[in-house]
């Protein structure tokens, strides 16, 4: 009785097709689901805040500009990485980054702890034209951000998004937006962006547990 079933299956394709869909598709959900749950337990970790206004403005702009198609933000927990670029990234730390920054293309290097790395001074002359701080730089100019300015009402509707999502910003963060990137340039807000970068959302302890194997290294 069931041989023949699986003869009839086995010789007509569309029916072979259809009974594949429907096993792939139960894999599929048995694989998938559980990540989904898991993805809404991640607590921000101890001292993670959601973006201030001006590093928010700096990631739309991020964001914007497609500048994650040559950089990630996702250090690995491998040696070379961690010894490279800092602290391995942890998913804790990306829960008030919509959407996540994390890729794998690295035209150019991982941003995940850039900041304090370089200057303001040179962040700034970097964006606008790369090869006049790295002459051997592919990156693109972005010379119109030193004369963006940011709209401050667009910004507070933003974060009244993000808190319907679960970010914790107050009336008052978000009453304070148009006046803290009041006369701002997008230039000023991407390089506040940039500079928070592993500085602002990195977990204290995480940053110290990185740095101890760095001394060992040297051996
Ligand atoms: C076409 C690929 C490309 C794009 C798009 C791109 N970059 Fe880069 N970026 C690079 C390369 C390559 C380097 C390494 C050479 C250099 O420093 O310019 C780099 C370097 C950097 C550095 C210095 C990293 C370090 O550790 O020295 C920063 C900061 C940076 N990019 C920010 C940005 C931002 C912000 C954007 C979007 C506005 C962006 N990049 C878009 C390719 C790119």
């Amino acid at each position: 009785m069931a041989y023949r079933h699986f003869e009839f299956i086995e010789k007509h394709a569309w029916a072979l097709g259809i009974a594949t869909a429907v096993m792939v598709s139960i894999g599929g959900l048995a694989e998938i689901t559980p990540l989904y749950m898991e993805a809404n337990k991640v607590q921000p970790a101890e001292g993670i805040k959601p973006y201030d206004p001006l590093r928010l403005a700096g990631r739309d702009i991020y964001v914007r500009e497609g500048c994650y198609l040559c950089h990630s933000q996702m250090i690995r927990a491998l040696r070379f990485e961690t010894q490279r670029y800092g602290p391995f990234s942890t998913a804790s730390e990306s829960v008030y980054d919509r959407p996540f920054q994390w890729g794998s293309k690295r035209t150019g290097p991982d941003l995940a702890r850039i900041g304090g790395k370089y200057s303001d001074a040179w962040q700034r002359h970097h964006l606008i034209a790369p090869r006049s701080m790295v002459p051997e730089s592919n990156m693109p100019n972005y010379p119109w951000l030193a004369h963006a300015a940011i709209d401050g009402v667009d910004l507070q509707a933003r974060m009244r998004v993000l808190r319907g999502l679960g970010d914790p910003y107050t009336d008052a963060d978000i009453d304070g937006a148009p006046k803290a990137v009041e006369g701002k340039t997008e230039l000023d807000a991407l390089v506040a962006y940039l500079q928070g970068l592993g500085v602002d959302n990195v977990p204290r302890a995480a940053a110290a547990a990185a740095s101890a194997p760095a001394e060992g290294g040297a051996r």
